[in-house]
């Protein structure tokens, strides 16, 4: 019947041979984004490849990706129904659910409420600052006392801190203290998040691996545990918003969202997704935010010069008796290159969350059935020789114009939030909460590594890439300023 001239007329995805029962599994490699560029050289920018009992498409290069994502938006614009996503958020995340009439209401509240709380007008905007710088401080203090005697720290976990809790104080109105010994452990756990759900991660490819007591199947259960843990920490945040909410005062994003979901005419969401919806933009808000500082300072360390630069241009454009704000950042213009530089570079979520279609569908000439299983190389977009000259040096001059002005026709170029419909909420938030943050750090200390320890960039792969653990050391630069508030 027709089905069969369908399939006859359609070309077969172009891919590697899969074996039996593994497919593709064992060839990913440590670093499964180069390893996709790599088979786009040989089989296209659009190919399949077969992890276990799933066939996958996988999107390489700057064209092909934009063609899906932006011209079929809607038929890229699912998820798959793996089941470690069902563990997420309490089974309610709007960020690892299908696309539906539901999710579309979700993420406009997710989108909603996190607008009012971060740059809805001048005083939400003052206010999100006002934490940040906070956080900021916090941090530079904390750094300066490890530092004591020129003794090597790792930053790490100062930021997986500081991250969370300019979350939570978005969030819940409340921050936590770098020593609070149970928000450290709840952070450490969910900072392997990460390793479950990031593209050509195994477990949900190949259900039948937990049949064995083997690691695979221990992964599964951590990753059961640890959204079980961060959800409770939530609900129980959440409980407490609820028995003292007011509908006269929004306190904070808890209370926006009960507000919306619970006393708003219809929002096409019960009670429950309150607690999920927090869960999802804290979550969301801070592993990625926590894993970029740590590539920017990685790297003012390995690029001393380009500190030194900074250094100086703050100092010229700030100067010692006033900290950074938002208002400096069109005259720091090489910061905003700087971090650019580093989404670029790094390109520390190399691979979307994973996608599926929504429909059929044809990119390059390649059919797509529905309900396929579609990753997004994000890494190859800001590798694409065609786009990008010299795409392996870091250099954050290539975002300048001849002005010395940020070059918007570049930034624009780099892909590390994707797009289309599943693009990242938090983007704004994120580049000013990085660009405040740096400022900052920069403008109270100087940093550098241990000569004894060589410096790499080799990282670990997951939704995002960590660097491995490096150490550093922080010397108070001038005075450090009391905040202005
Ligand atoms: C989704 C990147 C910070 C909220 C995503 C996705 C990426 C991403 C790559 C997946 C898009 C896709 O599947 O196509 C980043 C980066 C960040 C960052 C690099 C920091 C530098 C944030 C922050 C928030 C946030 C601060 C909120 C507070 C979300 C949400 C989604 C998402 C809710 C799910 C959207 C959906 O599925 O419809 N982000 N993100 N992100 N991000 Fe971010």
């Amino acid at each position: 019947g027709l089905w069969v001239r369908n399939l006859r007329l359609k070309r077969r995805l172009p891919g590697p041979f899969a074996w039996p029962v593994v497919g593709n599994a064992m060839q990913l490699g440590q670093m499964p984004h180069i390893t996709f560029a790599r088979l786009a050289k040989k089989y296209g920018n659009v190919y399949q490849i077969r992890l276990g009992c799933s066939d996958i498409v996988v999107l390489n290069g700057d064209r092909a990706i934009r063609q899906a994502l932006v011209e079929h938006s809607t038929a890229f614009a699912g998820r798959p129904n793996f089941v470690s996503f069902q563990m997420i958020s309490g089974g309610r995340s709007m960020t690892f659910t299908n696309y539906s009439k539901q999710w579309k209401a979700h993420r406009k509240i997710a989108q909603s409420s996190l607008r009012a709380f971060s740059s809805a007008n001048s005083q939400t905007k003052k206010a999100f600052e006002q934490h940040i710088t906070v956080e900021a401080m916090e941090l530079a203090q904390l750094f300066l006392r490890h530092s004591t005697d020129g003794r090597y720290f790792d930053p790490a976990h100062g930021f997986t801190v500081a991250a969370a809790n300019i979350m939570c104080a978005l969030c819940f109105g409340k921050r936590y203290g770098h020593d609070d010994l149970e928000f450290r452990n709840l952070l450490k756990k969910v900072n392997k998040f990460g390793e479950t759900v990031g593209a050509g991660s195994l477990v949900d490819v190949m259900p039948w691996l937990q049949s064995f007591p083997n690691p695979v199947r221990s992964v599964y259960e951590n990753f059961k545990n640890l959204n079980e843990e961060f959800f409770a920490f939530v609900k129980d945040k959440v409980a407490q918003h609820r028995e003292s909410f007011s509908p006269d005062v929004t306190r904070d994003m808890s209370d926006a969202i009960i507000n919306v979901i619970e006393h708003g005419k219809d929002s096409g969401l019960t009670k429950d997704f309150v607690e999920a919806t927090v869960t999802d933009l804290i979550g969301a808000g801070q592993d990625t935010t926590s894993t970029f500082m740590q590539w920017i300072l990685l790297l003012l360390v390995k690029y001393p010069d380009m500190q030194t630069k900074l250094h100086e241009l703050i100092d010229k454009v700030v100067g010692p008796d006033r900290l950074p704000t938002v208002e400096d950042r069109s005259s720091l213009a090489y910061l905003d290159a700087f971090i650019y530089e580093t989404m670029r570079f790094t390109s520390f979520v190399p691979v979307t969350i994973p996608h599926s279609t929504t429909s059929d569908v044809t990119v390059d000439g390649l059919h797509i059935p529905k309900d396929t299983v579609v990753f997004i190389n994000q890494w190859s977009v800001n590798h694409d020789t065609l786009k990008w000259k010299d795409p392996d040096i870091f250099d954050p001059t290539r975002f300048l114009d001849e002005n010395g002005s940020l070059d918007k026709d570049v930034t624009n170029r780099v892909m590390i939030f994707s797009t289309g419909k599943r693009r990242c909420i938090g983007n704004q938030i994120a580049k000013v909460q990085v660009f405040l943050f740096t400022a900052v750090l920069l403008h109270q200390c100087s940093f550098e590594s241990n000569p004894s320890q060589p410096l790499t960039l080799d990282c670990s792969y997951g939704l995002t890439l960590k660097p491995l653990r490096f150490c550093v050391s922080a010397k108070l630069r001038g005075k450090l300023l009391g905040l202005v508030s």
